[in-house]
């Protein structure tokens, strides 16, 4: 199984439109220090002929258009993405499927809840449903919700909070992670973009996963707020920092058999200046920061 980071920033990316931060300002200016990234997103395959999407970030255009694999058709239209799977309903996980509205028919996969949010909240769907017939197929956390030849995937419910423009409370289904089980190499990959909390039960999945995508929005639970000059706390938007003593670098890091890559990272977070204390401590504890198109097979 190939898994492709399309994008490895959170909402925003890097650099943000409207943001001064230091990092923004160093990709902005193209120093060579902090890499300009998309928005959030994998691409996984069975075996690099087809594809699915993991979100579709506000990016998706660029993102696909980067990439030589999703473009091997001869007919005069056609793409190898099969199909979409979405772990939230949030805008930067989710928006990017309007700019798909050319497919004629688009295979989304979400749980109910991200698919009510979808339909009424944010009225997406009806929307893209204007424009190309949607295929629904609903995740549910009774076993793996995707069977493919040679792999499955299953849903995780993650702790976590409803969408800013919805008015629910949250609800199961609001936020999953991913368990992407190749049989051939009897690898376990885990795409786990947005971690609220390392209950026992998400530590013991990571144990047990050869490669885990984690959570790295925040380095610190105040770090928008010091930004933004508002009181908005990491842990409030369902983001267990990276940093301090209960953040997940110093709780993971004695999971030393798993592959750990931080993704979904923001761009105030500090790690991603390659000269900074904090990308070397992530480094000195065995995770990564990638780069956009960090590829990785199980
Ligand atoms: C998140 O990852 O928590 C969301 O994308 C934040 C937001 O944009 O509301
Ligand atoms: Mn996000
Ligand atoms: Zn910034």
């Amino acid at each position: 199984m190939i898994i492709r980071i399309l994008g490895s920033a959170a909402g925003g990316g890097v650099p943000q439109w409207n943001c001064n931060c230091p990092n923004c300002r160093s990709a902005r200016r193209g120093d060579g220090a902090v890499r300009p990234r998309t928005q959030s997103s994998l691409a996984i395959s069975p075996g690099g002929d087809q594809w699915l999407l993991i979100n579709a970030s506000p990016d998706i255009r660029e993102q696909i258009n980067r990439f030589g694999p999703f473009h091997t058709g001869e007919d005069s239209r056609g793409t190898t993405i099969q199909s979409v799977i979405l772990t939230d309903a949030e805008i930067d996980h989710a928006s990017g499927v309007l700019f798909l509205r050319e497919a004629g028919q688009l295979t989304l996969r979400t749980t109910q809840t991200v698919r009510d949010h979808l339909n009424s909240a944010f009225n997406l769907i009806p929307t893209l449903e204007a424009f190309s017939a949607v295929n629904w197929k609903d995740i549910s956390f009774d076993g793996p919700f995707l069977r493919g030849v040679g792999f499955e995937i299953s849903a995780i419910s993650l702790p976590g909070n409803p969408p800013t423009y919805t008015s629910r409370s949250s609800s199961d289904g609001d936020t999953i992670g991913l368990e992407i089980r190749d049989f051939e190499s009897g690898r376990i990959a885990l795409y786990l973009p947005a971690i609220g909390d390392l209950p026992r039960s998400l530590q013991d999945r990571i144990t047990r996963s050869n490669v885990a995508f984690l959570d790295g929005t925040f380095w610190s639970r105040d770090e928008i707020a010091s930004v933004t000059g508002t009181e908005v706390d990491a842990m409030e938007m369902g983001h267990l920092p990276v940093g301090g003593p209960s953040g997940s670098l110093s709780r993971l890091s004695t999971f030393t058999d798993v592959r750990k890559i931080y993704v979904h990272i923001n761009n105030t977070n500090p790690m991603l200046h390659p000269e900074s204390d904090e990308r070397r401590q992530v480094e000195e504890a065995g995770f990564e920061v990638p780069r956009d198109g960090l590829t990785v097979t199980i």
